[in-house]
């Protein structure tokens, strides 16, 4: 048996960002025009659990719909990485839910798993591991909290297992489809020959569906982007008031991405201390939040091709709302 404890957290590369990385993108986003902010901003304490809430939300099928994926095809989805030892590394697990899924099947099958969570914030991070450690007592769990990129070249070169990455939830929906093609080859160059992905896709689909989905009934979406303020009022000394803008999700068919806006109701100046500055908005001036990019099925397999991997498998709920695609990273002439 080994010394090791069944679960520790690690620290890799620098760690969660400073203040003042944050009002720098600040300063960026509301300087543009039109304004904006970037979406990786949502993600405080709060906007976490708001995200948690919207996962729960009916309108919300994205999550359900990549929950009946693995339900009906885990054990397909799973089968290529059986074969020997592999560390399980979840990029933005958040609370687990998703991974919990695959992680029962995994535990039930008897696999040569090691849990390996990315995330950049320490306190997400010992959350997680404490309760996956809670639920698979004897699961092995190595958190770590750095970058992506980094925890994943840690991995390549500490390591000899096998890597199954998991990006699931679409969250490379945040991508455009250029920056999507960058990071996966960017992780291509951090993984070896051999290793795998499992990559969830949302597909497109009726734009009612869509809307509804980013327009949810009890608001808890309008919340979610609305807490964005919130944050820079706490974290920067802004002094938003949240009554005075609305929340506005639309889909761009060109782009082909559902997008989230916050419009300023009325004419209106923000000071932000930390920054000590101060923005004005006019009447229905919007900010752009984020993007939620939508994938044809024929997207996605060329861009596994255009990145460098094979694709081994795609698998789709009974509508065909959502993808989940495991692709193998394929370095050519590379021996091993
Ligand atoms: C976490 C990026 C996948 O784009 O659907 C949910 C975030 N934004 N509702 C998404 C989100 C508005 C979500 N991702």
């Amino acid at each position: 048996m080994s010394e090791q404890p069944l679960y520790s957290v690690l620290r890799q590369g620098q760690g969660a960002s400073a203040p003042q990385d944050l009002a720098v993108d600040v300063l960026v986003g509301l300087s543009e025009k039109p304004k904006r902010l970037p979406s990786r901003l949502f993600y405080d304490a709060q906007g976490s659990e708001l995200f948690e809430a919207i996962t729960d939300l009916d309108e919300y099928y994205l999550t359900r719909k990549e929950f009946e994926i693995f339900h009906n095809h885990g054990d397909e989805l799973l089968a290529p990485v059986l074969n020997r030892p592999f560390n399980l590394v979840d990029l933005g697990a958040g609370d687990g839910r998703k991974t919990a899924v695959l992680l029962e099947r995994l535990v039930a099958m008897g696999a040569d798993v090691r849990y390996t969570p990315l995330d950049i914030s320490e306190s997400a991070m010992d959350n997680l591991v404490h309760k996956m450690n809670k639920r698979f007592p004897s699961l092995e769990i190595r958190g770590l909290v750095s970058e992506y990129f980094d925890g994943i070249r840690w991995l390549s070169t500490n390591s000899d297992r096998r890597n199954l990455v998991l990006f699931l939830g679409s969250n490379i929906g945040n991508f455009n489809k250029a920056q999507a093609r960058g990071f996966l080859r960017r992780l291509w160059n951090a993984l070896g020959q051999g290793d795998l992905a499992l990559i969830g896709f949302d597909l497109k689909k009726d734009i009612d569906t869509l809307l509804a989905a980013y327009n949810d009934s009890k608001g808890v979406t309008r919340q979610f982007n609305l807490n964005l303020l919130q944050r820079l009022n706490d974290e920067l000394g802004a002094n938003f008031n949240l009554d005075n803008f609305r929340h506005y999700g639309t889909y761009n068919a060109d782009a082909g991405a559902m997008e989230s806006h916050l419009v300023s109701l009325t004419h209106q100046e923000v000071h932000i201390q930390a920054l000590s500055a101060t923005f004005t908005f006019e009447p229905w001036e919007p900010i752009h939040t984020e993007y939620s990019y939508k994938y044809l099925e024929s997207d996605i397999d060329s861009l596994a091709r255009f990145t460098g991997y094979d694709v081994l498998m795609r698998r789709f709920d009974s509508q065909r709302w959502f993808c989940d695609a495991l692709w193998q990273v394929q370095k050519g002439g590379a021996i091993g």
